[in-house]
């Protein structure tokens, strides 16, 4: 007993020292120490708070995008020859292919809902106030930045709604008066939308955008700490009183929690109601009628009340006036009161904004179910949905010409053996024939496989005259022989 005590003293302890000097060693060379209290114990004024859980559940879901994203590159070609097959095949045959796509696309959706709550609360809350000018800006820009993610990816499935919703994106860019044209033709990289279109979406999608959201995240989370927490809308912004509780741990639990709520919430819908994948893009189509994602649906709405000449009062006026008023916000309004009742202008500004996307997305519902034609066409493009998501998938056809005809794996292999079991040596390379050997191009119409295979295995004897000797071979190469044989026409 007494020498065991020891023993197991001295093992339980072992770890735990060990695990100790791993940390001392790490925290010498990487300053973990440090990291952990600049990362974890950022004073929050006022304490942990459900309200402040929206931006972590960004930067949460932006991940996600990123991952599920580098899956989908993985089978993902960008041209309009194969772009549409390899979504369906993602879709359609890929092991959890359409789970991950789903996750996907119902996570660009997700981060613009997040996005609006992060947008909603700050505003609210008046965080913006208190030397946050650059914090305010940067988010800004962040937002610019995940639109254009969901314009840019919108685009990439080049199914028809994706292929038309996007004609019309970049139609309505080309009616801002002198850089317009412009804007469109460097959109889709010439007149018309095809290939040179889809790779510069790719390269926005997948390269320059995201490159410029990591910066722009580090700005933002950069500039965050430096202002510090805003707090609760009874603190002060520039010089906090009350009582601040660290980030770790309650916040972080908060956040975390929030996190796991809207991977959850993604993964239910991924699995139960999976994104669809309409038929391959047909340019030459005149009747569809593109609708855009939800979150765009209050602009293309809004577009549709400025025709003709007063197109650029819509599209360009007073969208730079919402957009100048929306960043210079923290430059205009400089009190320091956060209270919402106590700030009239913004809270009706709020209300007015909210309303009125409300409103133009009631009347876009309006439209399209008011007309029967419309209803009639829209039921329509569901139903070739359906039936396409029914269809199992299909691989590509390439072009008419033999020669563009893809090899058969067994044709290829019977080709090798044809050479390896020196069959060319009297038949002629390709079979078309020599003194030893009769031309073998048009057996296949001849003979039967079996017949062929049968020949193969027991030669007549006018072929062992000739030198033939029986094949020895396994049966399926035998097969991968005939299969080439068959195919010399
Ligand atoms: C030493 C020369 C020689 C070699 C090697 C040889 N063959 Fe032959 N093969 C012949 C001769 C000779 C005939 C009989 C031609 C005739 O009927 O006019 C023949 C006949 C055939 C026929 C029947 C053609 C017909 O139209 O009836 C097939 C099929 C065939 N060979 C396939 C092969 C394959 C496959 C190999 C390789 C595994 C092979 N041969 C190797 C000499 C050869």
């Amino acid at each position: 007993m007494e020498t065991t005590t020891p023993t197991n003293e001295a093992s339980s302890a072992q770890p735990e020292r060990k695990r100790g000097r791993l940390f001392a060693w790490f925290d010498r060379r990487a300053g973990l120490r440090a990291l952990l209290h600049e990362s974890l114990d950022e004073p929050i004024p006022g304490g942990a708070r459900f309200a402040y859980v929206f931006g972590s559940g960004l930067l949460f879901i932006f991940l996600s995008q990123v991952i599920t994203g580098v899956f989908l590159a993985l089978y993902y070609v960008p041209s309009a020859d194969h772009a549409h097959t390899t979504v369906a095949y993602i879709t359609k045959e890929v092991l959890a292919g359409s789970f991950l796509r789903s996750i996907h696309a119902y996570g660009s959706s997700a981060m613009i809902v997040v996005l609006l709550l992060h947008l909603a609360q700050t505003f609210l809350y008046g965080s913006y106030k208190g030397r946050r000018e650059l914090l305010w800006i940067s988010g800004c820009t962040l937002f610019a930045l995940i639109i254009g993610m969901a314009f840019t990816g919108y685009l990439l499935p080049w199914d028809m709604k994706a292929y038309f919703a996007t004609a019309v994106g970049t139609n309505i860019a080309s009616e801002i008066p002198l850089v317009g044209d412009w804007l469109k033709r460097m959109m889709r990289g010439g007149a018309e939308m095809g290939t040179l279109a889809l790779s510069r979406f790719y390269v926005a999608h997948v390269f320059l955008i995201p490159a410029a959201i990591f910066a722009l995240v580090a700005a933002h989370v950069y500039l965050f700490r430096r202002a510090g927490a805003a707090g609760p809308i009874s603190e002060d912004p520039i010089n906090p009183k009350q009582n601040p509780e660290r980030f770790y741990p309650r916040q972080v639990l908060m956040d975390l929690g929030f996190s796991l709520l809207l991977i959850a919430a993604l993964g239910f819908l991924s699995y139960f109601v999976p994104m669809e994948l309409g038929p391959k893009a047909d340019p030459a189509d005149t009747q569809f009628l593109p609708r855009p994602e939800w979150y765009y649906i209050p602009v293309f709405q809004w577009l549709k009340y400025w025709p003709g000449g007063r197109a650029i009062i819509g599209i360009l006026v007073i969208p730079l006036i919402v957009i100048a008023l929306f960043i210079g916000l923290p430059f205009i309004d400089r009190r320091l009161e956060r209270r919402p009742w106590k700030r009239p202008v913004a809270g009706g500004a709020f209300a007015l904004v909210f309303l009125s996307l409300v409103a133009l997305g009631a009347l876009s519902y309006r439209d399209d179910h008011g007309d029967p034609g419309l209803v009639k066409q829209l039921a329509k493009q569901r139903e070739e949905t359906e039936q396409f998501m029914r269809a199992p998938f299909e691989p590509e056809l390439m072009g008419a010409s033999p020669a563009a005809a893809p090899a058969d794996p067994l044709v290829t292999e019977g080709k090798a053996l044809f050479e390896a079991q020196s069959c060319s040596a009297c038949h002629g390379e390709g079979g078309e024939g020599t003194a030893a050997g009769s031309k073998l191009i048009g057996v296949g119409a001849k003979m039967s496989p079996e017949q062929l295979a049968g020949l193969l295995r027991n030669p007549t004897d006018k072929m062992k005259d000739g030198g033939m000797t029986p094949l020895t071979i396994k049966d399926e190469e035998i097969r991968a022989i005939v299969a080439y044989l068959n195919s010399l026409k």
